[in-house]
């Protein structure tokens, strides 16, 4: 007999199938309880100093008594501008706390039900209390994490069909906002919301939020990309040489055979299952702007087998970088095609396991990998993905 679909508290009860048939870009569900005694994975002080660094992507939004309303302050923030806020009224938002604290990228893993392929980023808030960043419609799937303190979440429970947002302003706030549902979610407990649900949250007592982000690309993202790998693909090749041409009546007339030309070319642009599949794998886990593997210093000795393997042995943790994204195809004879930040590595069936077990979570502890590393090709795997920094070891 089939076991019972699993039941699981982060759904509030509901198995995951059901969440997916009912919830999952249909319909909001709030979830009383969903990380029992939840612990925040930063603390407010850590985000601030966070969102004061290079290269990390942050907004200060204050509602009042700024340059306008609603205005935007973008990172890197300066230490001495957290002293001049007023005790009341604003909000800091630190995009991709994934790719900078571990613990952080953590909250990905109780998601692991949705494909890799579609995973944004882990973006944390902290608000003042009353602070908030105006009623609004996002276009992904959001999992609201409510962390320390209480935030008031008003929201629609069916699409948002007034979509007029405010002239002239840095943010995009909705004209018009009559909440359909309006909860105060305390730690651990969790707001599901799908594209285009208007909702506006408002910290009743300073707070943190952790945004868990699922985005899927537009189609003109989709068309630009694929007509890219076209043109590296036909780069050299002189398509458009000009086909013997009859003289001219008139110039304005584009002769029948250049047309024949082109049309060949597109039509020449290889649509066939394989081809597709493996451009759009490679396309979906593409590192993000600003994203970079970081392959071992400069001088830095080779990652070799035995002493990574004996380093596991030992109890140490292999965790995947957050730069990237995982993902794999079926290819011929057992083997797999493993995407991993848009490079494409065939894995022969012996090294299969060991690629579906890290693409699957974050983290592997030593022991759980013993068995999956036994074959030469699996720890060739293994140490290739050390060296192109895909994944590091922690003590
Ligand atoms: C916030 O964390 O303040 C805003 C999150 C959101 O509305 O998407
Ligand atoms: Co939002």
């Amino acid at each position: 007999m089939a076991s019972p679909p699993k039941r699981i508290p982060l759904l509030g009860g509901l198995s995951t199938a059901r969440f997916l048939r009912d919830h999952w870009q249909k319909k909001p569900l709030l979830v009383r309880g969903a990380f029992p005694a939840f612990r925040d994975p930063l603390d407010p002080d850590e985000l601030a100093g966070l969102s004061c660094e290079d290269g990390v992507e942050s907004r200060i939004v204050r509602e009042k008594g700024g340059a306008h309303p609603w205005e935007v302050t973008w990172g890197p923030q300066l230490e001495a501008g957290f002293a001049k806020l007023p005790k009341r009224g604003w909000t800091l938002l630190v995009q991709e706390v994934n790719r900078w604290v571990p613990e952080a990228a953590l909250l990905l893993e109780p998601f692991a039900f949705l494909p890799n392929v579609r995973v944004d980023d882990v973006m944390t808030s902290f608000a003042a209390p009353g602070g908030s960043v105006g009623p609004h419609l996002d276009s992904y799937d959001v999992f609201l994490i409510q962390g320390r303190g209480k935030r008031r979440w008003m929201y629609h429970t069916r699409p948002t069909k007034d979509r007029r947002i405010e002239p002239d302003l840095e943010l995009r706030i909705l004209q018009t906002f009559e909440p359909e549902a309006d909860e105060v979610l305390g730690p651990g407990d969790m707001l599901y919301l799908p594209p285009g649900f208007a909702h506006h949250g408002v910290a009743v007592t300073s707070c943190l939020t952790h945004s868990v982000g699922f985005r899927s690309p537009s189609a003109g993202e989709v068309w630009s990309s694929l007509a890219v790998a076209a043109a590296r693909t036909a780069e050299g090749a002189r398509l458009l040489a000009d086909p013997p041409l009859a003289p001219a009546s008139n110039p304005g007339a584009i002769p029948v055979a250049l047309l024949e030309r082109v049309r060949a070319m597109v039509r020449s642009l290889d649509t066939s299952d394989e081809a597709i599949d493996r451009w759009f794998a490679s396309f979906a886990t593409r590192l993000k702007p600003g994203h970079e593997l970081e392959p071992r210093r400069k001088g830095a000795p080779e990652p070799k087998a035995l002493p990574l393997l004996r380093k596991l042995e030992r109890g140490a943790t292999l965790a995947r970088s957050e730069e990237a994204r995982w993902a794999f195809l079926p290819h011929t004879n057992d083997a797999l095609l493993l995407y991993v930040g848009g490079t494409e590595i065939v894995v022969p069936a012996e090294a299969c396991a060991l690629a579906r077990a890290l693409a699957a979570k974050r983290r592997h502890e030593g022991h759980e990998l013993a068995d999956l590393v036994k074959t030469p090709a699996a720890r060739e795997l293994l140490v290739h993905l050390v060296a192109m920094g895909a994944l590091y070891t922690l003590p």
